[in-house]
């Protein structure tokens, strides 16, 4: 763990292993957050929740320069990953803060814009986070968030001890406290949280590689005793993490297979 955080909502269930952390690092606003750059104007204040290693944060202050970014982030392992990025970088209208997104309090001068990106299906109260978002924007302020939703994804080949390795790994964001079907659900928490003008829309991420989310997800089905006491609480029998383990890692290992994972995205007004 990085700086691990004592979360006041859900258990953070992706953790902080450094494979997690490199493939949330390749991530940039073109890649990931193409649905919200359209709302993007250069003066604008923006608040990024849940901002990990800032690589999206960073390149959405180079959007709104001479405008602001703050990141926000509940790990301080993160925020100093995001603190270094940005200094190698030269970006400098941007700033990194430790703390969740429910403890966050309005400022002097509130937000045009707020992000927030593989998040929400970690939290396990996202309504009441993102009532606290909306007390942070200004009125008419806008909202982009996007979460995944594992009803959409297309995994091939996809034997059944694949799927029963992926329920498991889903079993673990539930009994965390996140969702599975948040991205679904982002619509119907953006209007419960009070915005308005709600749009939703949906796309597939393909993994080039099929070792770096396979690798993350065997390594984080293995530790699941460990960090969860996924066997200890009867969510899986002694031995099963290591066999499921086994079989993402021969799957990832086909240059032929499919990791489509179904992002969807939502915009809203305050
Ligand atoms: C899956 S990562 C996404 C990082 C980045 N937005 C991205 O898409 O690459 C989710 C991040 O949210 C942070 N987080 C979890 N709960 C939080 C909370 N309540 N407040 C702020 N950050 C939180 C985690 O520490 C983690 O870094």
């Amino acid at each position: 763990m990085n700086g691990a955080p004592q979360a006041n909502t859900a258990r953070y269930t992706p953790g902080y292993s450094a494979n997690a952390a490199a493939f949330m690092s390749s991530r940039t606003a073109e890649s990931h957050a193409g649905f919200f750059l359209p709302y993007l104007r250069p003066g604008m204040r923006v608040l990024d929740c849940g901002c990990g290693p800032g690589t999206i944060t960073l390149d959405l202050a180079r959007r709104v320069h001479p405008g602001f970014v703050t990141g926000v982030d509940i790990a301080a392992g993160q925020i100093a990953l995001a603190e270094a990025a940005a200094i190698y970088q030269g970006v400098a209208n941007v700033l990194f803060r430790s703390c969740s997104i429910e403890q966050m309090t309005p400022e002097d001068e509130p937000y045009d814009a707020a992000f927030s990106h593989a998040l929400l299906e970690h939290l396990a109260d996202p309504v009441a986070s993102l009532r606290r978002v909306r007390s942070l924007l200004k009125p008419g302020g806008v909202i982009g968030v996007c979460s995944p939703d594992w009803r959409g994804f297309l995994v091939a080949p996809a034997p059944p001890v694949l799927t029963e390795a992926l329920a498991f790994y889903q079993r673990l964001q539930r009994e965390n406290g996140g969702s599975v079907d948040a991205g679904g659900r982002l619509g119907e928490w953006l209007e419960q949280a009070g915005f308005s003008n709600v749009r939703m829309a949906a796309r597939y991420e393909c993994y080039a590689d099929l070792r770096l989310i396979g690798e993350y997800l065997a390594q984080r089905i293995e530790q699941a005793e460990a960090i969860d006491g996924a066997v200890t609480k009867g969510w899986i029998d002694p031995g099963d993490p290591q066999r499921l383990a086994q079989a993402l890692r021969m799957w990832q290992r086909q240059p032929s297979g499919l990791f489509a994972q179904a992002w969807v995205s939502a915009v809203g007004w305050a």
